[in-house]
């Protein structure tokens, strides 16, 4: 059996953010950086929020059509105050920081368990916060928060993660309800395994968790679920945030883009 290939050339959605401007957390890597380089790509102004000041400054240094458009703000979103603060005035808003410990719930340290939901759940309903009364003001605005197909299931040795994802879910579905009045959209989308940093950087827990050895982790752990058997890329999720921010998705809210490959099918 040989591996499905994704796909190749431009597949853009049309969208134009012209004048509007675009908030991403986690923007200095992996999906977040996709992310911030589409809606750039679109027109937006990108405000991009990341901890890791090397890779925002990589970013914001492109050079090209989409130089000056990407604008860095270090932060660490466990600073909730200034999490709130740093949305105001956003018309999008991609909630996509995230952090993975791969351990038994009872080896689980409480503390990263804390601020796994800190970064992951709080600060997006803090950014949420921070961002809805321009919004609500415009009378437009888009709401997207990186789930998972851990905000629909769960797998084992991943509790801090999958409580964070499961929340997020709630989180989504009730801004949605708020904000359809007042033309603001709220929706997740929720990829399987993206070829991320995040992604490489659990091969070795998920290896030691489900004692097997690390080259039998994509295939028999990560893609175990999936009937398309192979990682999705940044790119491909970034293109479904860009579907969500189009006109064409005004009436989608409350609900969950699944790009999965078929796992939740099961
Ligand atoms: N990679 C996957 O397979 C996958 C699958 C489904 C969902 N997701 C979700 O997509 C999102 C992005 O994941 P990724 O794979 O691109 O991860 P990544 O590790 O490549 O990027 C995450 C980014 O978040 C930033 N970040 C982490 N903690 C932060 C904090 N406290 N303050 C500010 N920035 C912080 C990191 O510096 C990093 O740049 C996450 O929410 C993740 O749960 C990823």
């Amino acid at each position: 059996m040989t591996s499905p290939s994704p796909p190749t050339g431009s597949h853009a959605t049309s969208l134009d953010l012209g004048g509007r401007t675009a908030l991403v957390t986690g923007a200095a890597g992996g999906i977040g950086r996709a992310c911030a380089l589409r809606l750039a790509a679109a027109g937006a102004k990108v405000r991009a929020v990341d901890r890791d000041a090397e890779g925002l400054e990589a970013l914001a240094a492109l050079s090209g059509p989409l130089a000056g458009t990407l604008e860095a703000r270090v932060l660490d979103l466990t600073d909730l105050d200034a999490a709130e603060q740093v949305a105001a005035g956003t018309d999008v808003l991609v909630n996509n920081a995230g952090i993975q410990l791969v351990r038994p719930v009872e080896e689980f340290p409480p503390e990263v368990f804390h601020t796994v939901l800190t970064v992951m759940l709080e600060a997006p309903f803090r950014l949420v916060r921070g961002a809805l009364p321009h919004m609500y003001g415009q009378g437009w605005g888009r709401i997207v928060n990186i789930s998972s197909v851990h905000g629909l299931r769960a797998s084992a040795y991943k509790s801090a993660y999958v409580a964070a994802k499961h929340g997020l879910e709630g989180l989504s579905k009730t801004v949605a309800l708020e904000g359809a009045p007042h033309g603001v959209t709220s929706n997740c989308v929720n990829p399987a395994y993206v070829r991320t940093p995040l992604v490489e950087k659990q091969i070795a827990d998920q290896a030691r968790a489900h004692g097997i050895p690390e080259e039998r982790v994509v295939s028999e752990v990560l893609l175990q679920d999936s009937a398309v058997k192979r990682l999705i890329e940044p790119e491909e999720v970034a293109e479904a945030v860009a579907y969500l921010c189009g006109p064409q998705a005004s009436f989608v809210t409350g609900t969950s883009l699944v790009l999965d490959g078929g796992w939740t099918a099961h």
